[in-house]
């Protein structure tokens, strides 16, 4: 499937509801399934990636009922395990193209007596799953990967020792995994990054009956096993993630403004929003209540004209590492140079986005040079569109779109189909903002 684009000379204008959260909503499907009891989760993300997830759950014994599925997402009655555990499932599970579902079921499945096989796509396959097979080897359990250290994933459950793990790198998924295995650990289980990663695991987790203990700088979180979740219902707000797209084509596009109505707000996600503030850009946010233990806002973003280039540092890379692409797009238009320091997890996300960002962006024309682990782009420069590629890659499919918009003629971007893994809506969103996106 391809997308094209077309240089945007009118504004983007509108409100859009955003898809759903989909960190929140893997957390939510695979609490409920944990849980004793019946959980009622509003706002599930439908997309390819949260599918994978209730799919892998079902495997392992949980019962979920779809109620409603519409644009707001899914209502999901969830009656999860318990203190019964998960079962055996019948087949290896399939996690598609999702580290979440691979990584946290990994946690999941570690402390109770059955074996559990994990496979995934051919993007899944090639990423690292050791930095979640060590922890989890060190509480006891058996887990088996490929040579390379990458899936199929075979997990043998046991007894689990609690741990104080220092994570080498600062990833919720790794983060997350361990807390969820320390559940089944007799003891308190810590998890010590060396960066805070998002934090909705220790958000969400208290909601469910279990006590969390974080740290000031939200550097280390502890949990006391062995605990059984009791079910919780859960409301989903917008995604922030899918929120930095469109916000940064009406940051770019001369006359926008664009309204983006109950989005998580929270700061473990939020530092793109930060780094284009301090570029000049004119975002705001408007509090809202909060959903499911997360602040909430409002996001307004308007045309911003005078945008310079800042540093991103490496301390600030885990609130913002979904968001590199798109703001190194933003980049391209603003005076000076933007560095990005410590960047180099990109290089193992769905596609290496790092070196992706550098060679899309210089075939757009942009001034773009990458490192090991930085990438620095030097703007304004005039982009002209061409044919990019988002090497199956959900992020970079809608980060070109978004260098589209301010490309001179037509950007066609192939594989464009990578958006269904978080936000289906994407074209017809910005369709209905005023943006010219054909996809055939
Ligand atoms: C996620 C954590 C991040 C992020 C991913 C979703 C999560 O990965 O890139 O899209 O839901 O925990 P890492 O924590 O491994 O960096």
């Amino acid at each position: 499937m391809q997308a094209r684009v077309s240089f945007m000379d009118r504004s983007l204008i509108g409100d859009v509801r955003l898809p759903t959260d989909k960190s929140i909503s893997h957390r939510a499907v695979i609490f409920a399934a944990m849980a004793e009891g019946e959980s009622q989760l509003v706002g599930v993300l439908d997309s390819a990636d949260v599918r994978s997830t209730i799919d892998a759950v079902r495997a392992l014994g949980a019962h979920v009922e779809v109620q409603v599925s519409d644009e707001r997402g899914l209502r999901l009655k969830v009656t999860g395990w318990g203190a019964d555990g998960p079962s055996r499932p019948g087949a290896p599970i399939d996690c598609g193209n999702s580290g979440t579902t691979a990584r946290l079921i990994m946690g999941v499945v570690a402390g109770w007596p059955i074996s559990v096989t994990l496979v995934g796509d051919a993007s899944l396959s090639r990423r690292p799953m050791r930095r979640v097979a060590d922890p989890l080897i060190a509480m006891g359990a058996h887990v088996e990967l490929s040579f390379e250290g990458t899936m199929p994933a075979e997990i043998a459950g046991r007894a689990l020792r609690a741990v104080e793990y220092h994570s080498p790198v600062a990833s919720a998924q790794v983060k997350s995994a361990v807390l969820l295995a320390g559940l089944r650990a007799d003891g308190v289980t810590t998890v010590v990054e060396p960066a805070s990663s998002r934090d909705h695991t220790e958000r969400m987790l208290p909601g469910f009956g279990v006590e969390v203990t974080v740290d000031e700088a939200g550097r280390s979180a502890s949990v006391t096993g062995l605990a059984v979740l009791r079910a919780c219902d859960v409301i989903v707000p917008a995604d922030p993630s899918s929120a930095a797209f469109l916000v940064a084509g009406a940051v770019l596009v001369p006359g926008s403004h664009v309204r983006l109505p109950n989005v998580a707000v929270n700061p473990t996600r939020l530092a793109f929003a930060r780094v284009l503030q301090r570029m000049g850009a004119s975002i705001e946010l408007r509090e809202l209540p909060a959903m499911g233990g997360e602040p909430v806002a409002t996001i307004v973003a308007r045309h911003s004209v005078a945008l310079g280039g800042v540093t991103v540092s490496a301390g600030e890379v885990p609130s913002l590492i979904d968001e590199v692409p798109v703001l190194a797009v933003v980049a391209t238009q603003a005076a000076g140079t933007t560095r990005f320091e410590g960047v180099g997890e990109l290089r193992v996300k769905e596609s290496d986005r790092l070196q992706a960002t550098h060679d899309a962006l210089a075939a757009l024309g942009a001034d773009v040079r990458a490192g090991d682990d930085w990438l620095e782009v030097t703007g304004p420069t005039p982009l002209a569109g061409c044919t990019v590629a988002s090497l199956g890659d959900h992020r970079l499919a809608m980060a070109w779109t978004i260098a589209g918009l301010v490309a001179s003629g037509t950007t066609s971007i192939e594989g464009f189909e990578a958006v269904e893994v978080s936000y289906p809506a994407f074209a017809k969103d910005l369709a209905e903002l005023g943006a010219s996106v054909e996809v055939v």
